[in-house]
């Protein structure tokens, strides 16, 4: 099994359908990293993600709010920690450790230092251009333990075939 991999997509429906795969495979106390600039794709990979778990409402990122909670097969947490990531006391701030005991798949944009914080997640990160193309978007993925790996090898494996 592969612990790196890159997947490209090449428009926002694309993103979304990679999204909705992954969260068709989230189990209680997965930890997804999004890592990327403003406009990379976060949120759009996100609403998938929120798609793909069987949320009815559309997920959004509302700017004051740091964390959302959706229900779907199982809950989402999604967090927006754009406002926060250069602050030392995000943890205690969001209430971190609760979430990661919690019965929900945890869903990170902007994840600063909290990317070191868990020993078994899922890290991507979205680059794009240049040289990429305007609606290409690169997605650098990696697991960091057995769970990851797990969810990313099923992933890659219904994004391929
Ligand atoms: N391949 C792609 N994947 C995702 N978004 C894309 C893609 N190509 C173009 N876009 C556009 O890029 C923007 C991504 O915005 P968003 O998901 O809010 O980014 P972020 O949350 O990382 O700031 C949207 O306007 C979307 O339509
Ligand atoms: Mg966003």
């Amino acid at each position: 099994m592969l612990t790196d991999i890159s997947i490209t997509t090449h428009s926002r429906q694309e993103t979304i359908r990679l999204g909705r795969l992954l969260g068709e495979l989230l189990q209680p106390g997965d930890v997804v990293f999004l890592a990327g600039d403003l406009g990379a794709g976060k949120t759009t990979f996100s609403k998938g993600v929120a798609q793909g778990l069987g949320v009815a409402e559309e997920l959004t990122s509302p700017t004051f709010t740091l964390v959302s909670e959706y229900e779907g097969r199982i809950p989402l947490v999604h967090m927006d920690l754009y406002r926060v990531s250069g602050e030392s006391d995000v943890q205690s701030q969001i209430g971190w450790d609760d979430y990661l005991e919690g019965d929900a798949a945890v869903l990170v944009e902007w994840p600063g230092g909290l990317q070191d914080t868990v020993s078994d997640a899922l890290h991507i990160r979205i680059a794009m251009g240049p040289p990429v193309q305007v609606d290409e978007r690169v997605f650098h993925c990696r697991a960091s333990g057995p769970k990851s790996l797990e969810r990313l090898d099923e992933w890659v494996k219904r994004w391929l075939f």
